[in-house]
């Protein structure tokens, strides 16, 4: 591991040799300044025809960035080098929106422009109101917001060039300041209540609470310490490295589509249960759980490889040590429901016991699964007064930061070439077209083994 190297050209005695098909060849190892070494395989396929082979990029790195570190075996999270405990703490999300973006913690100039420009952008075109008219009252929100988003490149047509620096930045701040007030008339849409506009005197996370739970018929007054929690809860999802969706929306942006449509397919990507979609299936899986009895079953299910079950909210690619984030979801669950007057939600007592058994048990200790951002996510976003189906739309506002940030770094690397991977390729050999008189009748034996419901 190079610690603390800021070179990340080849070192001078730093090669790896790697034997192929009878062929010895020297590749370059690059250093970055944090984390493991990476073994530049950019030529391999040029110099000795082979391809390397990684299903789910356990071990490739796809690019070089300088946003967010993580390290897995230590349970760290790092934001532009900054602790993610300390980003939650002290900070607040726009501030952390400010550096993810530009690299540094603003000055308070620049975090009142900042916030000047987001606040002010709010809203959205008034059209995109009748836009939602087309949906069913039931849709779930994350099909709204995968629609929705990459509509905005039907309405903001003069910030999609993504080769002009200029509408690159004020298509950041138009997706920054309007993925909640989309995310917020989802919401309404579903109860059929009307929508509500952003107000520029409230921050962020307020503005966000207002929009989805103020109706016309009186005023909303929303309670500060929830609101610092939802806004923390954002500090914790805004980034994650080359997460599924992170790396979706780099190589949607690698072919030039512009910044709307590469959001909206990041959104996309990230509603999957094993990815974003895991907070609204841990908080289903907890109810289904239960009560603390039920626990050995459902952790017999997990550990049963003939059992599709796993433990949603748990596990991680990176992590192989607690999850950072989980830790701080813990706390603040446990603040949210003193706060709404449920401090002992009998749901967190199972999550707590369920991990308590977990963690004691060889399975999982021997795999490293620990509780992920997910696990406590759920219990405290119903205690904020969200439905299940709204828990990966608020994954998706917070995180829409770390996927534009990496869109810029992507669009602005001069090494930048669309992505393309290749394949390991196990399908027929070469073969001849057969005419339909020579193919015989009836059904062949694959067809038999399809699931086609013909
Ligand atoms: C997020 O990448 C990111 O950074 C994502 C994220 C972000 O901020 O962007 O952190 C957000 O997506 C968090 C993860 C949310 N997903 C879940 O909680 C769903 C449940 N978790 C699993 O599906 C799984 O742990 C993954 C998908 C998260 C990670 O899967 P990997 O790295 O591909 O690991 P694997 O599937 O190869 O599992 C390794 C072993 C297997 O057992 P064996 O084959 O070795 O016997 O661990 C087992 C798995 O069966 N395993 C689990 C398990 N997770 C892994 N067994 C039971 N329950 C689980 N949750």
């Amino acid at each position: 591991m190079s610690e603390g190297k800021t070179d990340t050209g080849a070192g001078k005695d730093d090669k790896a040799l790697l034997r192929v098909h009878d062929r010895e060849l020297e590749l370059n190892v690059l250093h970055g300044t944090m984390g493991p070494d990476a073994v530049d395989v950019r030529n391999l396929y040029r110099q000795a025809g082979v391809f390397t082979f990684d299903v789910g990029f356990t071990s490739t790195a796809s690019c070089e960035s300088k946003i967010t570190f993580i390290d897995g075996e230590k349970g760290m999270l790092l934001y532009r080098g900054y602790p993610i405990e300390q980003l939650a703490r002290y900070g607040d999300y726009l501030e952390t929106c400010y550096l993810l973006l530009y690299g540094d913690l603003p000055t308070q100039d620049e975090r009142a422009r900042f916030e000047h420009e987001i606040t002010r952008h709010t809203m959205v075109h008034e059209q995109i109101s009748s836009f939602f008219r087309g949906f069913r009252r039931d849709a779930h929100p994350m099909a709204i917001m995968v629609a929705v988003v990459g509509a905005l490149s039907a309405f903001y047509h003069d910030s999609t060039d993504i080769n002009d620096p200029y509408q690159r930045e004020v298509a950041t701040r138009r997706i920054i300041a309007k993925v909640p007030t989309l995310a917020a008339m989802a919401y309404k849409y579903s109860l059929g209540q009307p929508f509500i506009y952003p107000r520029n005197d409230l921050d962020y996370a307020s503005n966000f609470m207002r929009m989805c739970f103020a109706v016309p018929t009186e005023d909303y007054h929303v309670n500060p310490i929830l609101a610092r929690a939802l806004d923390r809860i954002f500090i914790l999802h805004a980034d994650h490295e080359q997460n599924a969706s992170t790396s979706t929306v780099r190589l949607a942006g690698s072919s030039g589509a512009n910044p709307f449509a590469c959001i909206a397919s990041g959104i996309a990507c990230l509603w999957g249960p094993a990815h974003g979609g895991a907070n609204e299936a841990a908080l289903k899986m907890l109810m289904e759980i239960g009560t603390p009895e039920r626990i050995p079953e459902y952790i017999a299910r997990a550990k049963d490889r003939n059992d599709p079950f796993r433990l949603m909210g748990f596990g991680h690619r990176v992590y192989k040590n607690y999850d950072p984030r989980a830790r701080i979801m813990q706390q603040i669950a446990q603040e949210v429901l003193a706060e709404v007057g449920d401090p002992n939600d009998p749901l967190l007592e199972v999550a707590r016991r369920l991990e308590e058994m977990a963690l004691k048990d060889e399975y999982f200790i021997e795999r490293g699964l620990y509780p992920n951002i997910d696990f406590y996510s759920g219990i405290t976003l119903r205690a904020l007064g969200f439905p299940t189906d709204m828990f990966t739309v608020l994954f998706a506002i917070a995180r829409t930061v770390g996927w534009v940030a990496h869109w810029r770094e992507m669009i602005a690397d001069p090494q930048r070439k669309i992505g393309r991977p290749r394949q390991l390729y196990t399908g027929p050999t070469l073969r001849d077209y057969v005419p339909m008189t020579e193919r015989g009748t009836g059904l062949s034996d694959a067809v038999h083994h399809r699931n086609d419901p013909c």
